[in-house]
């Protein structure tokens, strides 16, 4: 029981430490008077925003942040389209979408599931940043605990998206994976220093997006993961 609610505290203050980093969303936010304090839990977010019809929704909708995958398009015209494997094609473009987004105060947060996609997506982003607001890219590039899908090449990704503003959150991850009824091992200190040799030499505030179950198990190598910076 005592561990239980040790490991709860715990995970709470990991989560909160993660949570300075989004500073510059909550300044956004906060700015525009659409939250009252610097909390990131006041921040909503629409998620799977992946057709014009759930754009139109999200747009119009209360909440700040909208995400959605990005992947390119399974046939010709090949562009970047807004679509979540094992999905090829949809009915919006990245295009379309950001230029649906241009007009409304909301944060954006763009995850990519393939490395063609990414130098497209920057070029067409270079449009919405003369609009300053949150801008996260998404992608998972290394490969974590039950991970099975390959982890996007991470110096491929990285020097994609070098030349985005630098209020840019990067958020990185591993892929992972969950099986029920065994034991699910958490975040390994290989996994997390080869995450810290990554991250050294980046100049964006970094987050690192984890699977929740594993949190408690992971504290000690993901809370050491956050110290190595202030971004
Ligand atoms: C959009 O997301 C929903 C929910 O995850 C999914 O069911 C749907 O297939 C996705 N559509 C596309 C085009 O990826």
């Amino acid at each position: 029981m005592k561990r239980i609610i040790v490991s709860n505290w715990r995970s709470t203050a990991l989560v909160l430490t993660g949570c300075l980093i989004v500073f510059v969303t909550l300044e956004y936010f906060l700015r525009l008077g659409r939250i009252r304090g610097r909390d990131a839990a006041e921040v909503r977010w629409s998620h799977a925003v992946n057709s014009s019809s759930r754009l139109a929704e999200a747009l119009t909708g209360p909440n700040h942040m909208i995400e959605a995958d990005v992947i390119i398009r399974g046939r010709d015209p090949r562009e970047p389209i807004m679509a979540h494997p094992p999905d090829t094609d949809s009915d919006i473009t990245l295009k379309e979408w950001l230029e649906g987004v241009k007009d409304y105060n909301k944060g954006i947060k763009l995850d990519f599931k393939s490395l063609e996609a990414v130098s497209p997506s920057v070029i067409l982003l270079e449009e919405v940043y003369r609009l300053n607001r949150p801008v996260w890219i998404n992608a998972d590039i290394l490969s974590g605990p039950g991970g099975q899908a390959r982890p996007l090449e991470p110096q491929a990704f990285l020097s994609s998206v070098t030349t985005l503003p630098p209020h840019t959150v990067l958020s990185l991850g591993w892929t992972t994976g969950w099986t029920a009824g065994t034991e699910n091992k958490g975040y390994s200190w290989d996994m997390v220093c080869a995450m810290e040799d990554i991250c050294k030499p980046l100049k964006h505030p970094v987050t690192f997006p984890v699977r929740a179950a594993l949190l408690a198990q992971s504290f000690s190598q993901l809370s050491w993961l956050l110290q190595q910076s202030d971004r």
